[in-house]
């Protein structure tokens, strides 16, 4: 099965998303099509290099692997990445292929968008979480010490390979992971400005047992869901001046508790998670939300063996990292917040509100 998804920026910014489960051979075919005459330099995540590099046909000496984790994705790395573009020998008309997660996509992209001003590039995710979220829309990145993506691009790709064979082999805790991003769609989807809706809220609510168990049809129907709101969001709005703004639901408490942690304690999705969380019982407490969508979100999570967070993080620290991050504007942090089912808006908050807001989150699991 093979499901085509046209993303159309502007006139020269088009590419095409495939979603499958062929065979590596046709994988390879068409990498082999799409790259012809062309010199390439492919940065492999370690995990995937070691199960996968004999399937593919990628020669030695133009991969770079890089080690697994959002730490590796540092401006040292990056360097690297350029180095070995340079020893390669890569011309503007040349291309970087990503095959990996979220954080070979981001910096790998980086690396593409700003090697000689831009050259090609092309994903091939290989986790959930990269194939639903990060590998599209042209975000790329890397992190400071204590501020996740503040240097990047936006920069689309020439093309994104989602293979769900890449799935089977993801361990339970990536795969959760992954699902944290596919839920926070359900939450934001009547905000997407699709054209019909999709109802994902009950796709995921209904389906949840075979997504679990990864059966392959209903994996792609729901990376094809998500991708479809993704990308009714990134065509309106490439560089994140509005609407996009919505996908990132639940992220400012994310980022906050992923830096805090220094990115070791919490997988991305599993952060994504804790700020859905909290922000939904917040919206509960406001009255913006009803009791009846607040349960059925809370019995949504669960149903994927997500619990609400079991830690308390200072609160002004938390605050003193939130106003790092690159969603603050005018001295206030932003907060996509819900606003009825499955609808979500942008709120900016000052330090007392957000103070007052951590405090109320917090109550939920620690009263
Ligand atoms: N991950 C959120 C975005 O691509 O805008």
């Amino acid at each position: 099965m093979k499901q085509i998804l046209k993303v159309h920026i502007s006139e020269n910014k088009e590419y095409d998303i495939e979603i499958s489960d062929s065979s590596f051979g046709k994988l390879n075919q068409e990498i082999y099509e799409i790259t012809r005459g062309q010199k390439r330099l492919v940065v492999f995540s370690e995990k995937v290099y070691n199960l996968y590099f004999d399937d593919l046909n990628f020669s030695d000496e133009e991969v770079f692997v890089l080690k697994d984790g959002e730490i590796q994705k540092n401006y040292k790395n990056y360097l690297k990445i350029i180095d070995r573009a340079m020893q390669l020998g890569l011309t503007r008309k040349d291309v970087i292929i990503a095959v990996g997660g979220g954080v070979v996509g981001d910096i790998a992209g980086f690396a593409a968008s700003t090697y000689m001003r831009g050259i090609d590039f092309i994903q091939i995710p290989t986790t959930l979480l990269s194939a639903v979220d990060s590998s599209v829309g042209g975000k790329t990145a890397i992190d400071l010490a204590d501020a996740k993506n503040i240097l990047g691009t936006f920069y689309q790709p020439k093309k994104v390979f989602i293979n769900i064979n890449f799935l089977k082999t993801l361990d339970n805790k990536q795969y959760k992971s992954g699902m944290g991003e596919v839920l926070k769609y359900a939450f934001i989807e009547d905000s997407c400005n699709y054209k019909t809706p999709l109802f994902l809220f009950e796709f995921l609510t209904l389906g949840c047992e075979k997504i679990l168990q990864r059966e392959p049809l209903t994996i792609i129907r729901m990376i094809e869901y998500c991708l479809n709101l993704k990308i009714s969001v990134v065509t309106k709005d490439e560089k994140e001046s509005g609407l996009r703004k919505i996908l990132n639901f639940g992220h400012t408490f994310a980022h906050a508790l992923e830096t805090i942690t220094k990115y070791k304690k919490y997988t991305h999705g599993e952060a994504v998670v804790y700020g859905i969380y909290f922000i939904l019982y917040w919206a509960y407490k406001k009255d913006l939300i009803s009791y009846s969508y607040y349960r059925l979100s809370i019995e949504l999570l669960e149903k994927y063996g997500f619990k609400p967070l079991d830690k308390k993080y200072d609160v002004k620290q938390m605050l003193h990292i939130m106003k790092k991050d690159k969603k603050v504007s005018d001295e206030k942090i932003t907060f996509i917040i819900p606003e009825d089912k499955k609808m979500v808006k942008e709120i900016k908050l000052s330090d007392d509100e957000v103070v007052n807001m951590l405090n109320i989150m917090y109550e939920e699991s620690f009263s």
